[in-house]
């Protein structure tokens, strides 16, 4: 089977494209599949994290007659009543970039100690063949951090410290997110569920398998 990943973000291609490696299907990311771009972006209209993953994957497999897979994540903020959740792409405005997000993020939070910065990160990852549709969620628990830390990853990675481990995302290799992240966990459930289907023949190491 030839599944495309629906998302035109490199980073998180890459993420997915890794943490599918050990499947043996045939993986491609939109921008391989279609290099100049005519398949149009898909506009994320949905109020939640699973409607908006299904919005892409639907699109997508329509589009391009292949199987595909998406994901959408929000970061959920405690003491910001949940935001910036299913908004975190624009949070501080269309076409703003992952430091001004930071940066908007940090400046919301400037008053709040460091006990009461509790955070989580959600994915709600879909598969969408046809009429097969299935979808599953992941989500991990940290604390936003009061000043950058880290190089590694993207969007808010650098100020989400993963409860237990005391380092950012930004902080940890590739690898060892994909192991422990939010899009890590929906990613296997999702495999899980698509290998119980018998859509798939392999499944993906699990968490405690994975060696770091
Ligand atoms: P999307 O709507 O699923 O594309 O993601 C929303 C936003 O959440 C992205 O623009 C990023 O800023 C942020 N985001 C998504 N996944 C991650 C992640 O794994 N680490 C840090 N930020 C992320």
């Amino acid at each position: 089977m030839k599944i495309v990943i629906a998302t035109r973000n490199s980073h998180k291609a890459a993420e997915l494209k890794r943490l599918l490696a050990p499947l043996g299907e045939e993986v491609v990311s939109l921008d391989e599949l279609d290099p100049r771009g005519e398949i149009p972006e898909v506009e994320e209209t949905g109020e939640t994290l699973e409607e908006n993953a299904f919005l892409k994957a639907r699109a997508i497999a329509k589009t391009t007659g292949l199987a595909a897979l998406s994901d959408d994540t929000g970061l959920e903020v405690e003491a910001l009543d949940g935001a910036p959740g299913v908004y975190s792409a624009r949070y501080a405005g269309e076409n703003c970039s992952y430091e001004d997000n930071v940066n908007k993020l940090l400046r919301e939070l400037s008053s709040v100690p460091p006990h009461r910065r509790e955070a989580s990160f959600k994915t709600v990852a879909a598969f969408v063949d046809g009429d097969v549709e299935l979808s599953a969620e992941g989500a991990v628990e940290g604390s936003i951090t009061e000043k950058p830390e880290g190089f590694g990853g993207f969007g808010y990675d650098p100020v989400f410290s993963v409860e237990d481990m005391k380092k950012t995302y930004a902080q940890l290799s590739d690898e060892e997110k994909n192991r422990i992240s939010h899009r890590g966990k929906a990613v296997r459930s999702l495999v899980e569920k698509l290998r119980q289907k018998s859509i798939i023949a392999e499944t993906l190491p699990t968490i405690q398998e994975t060696p770091l």
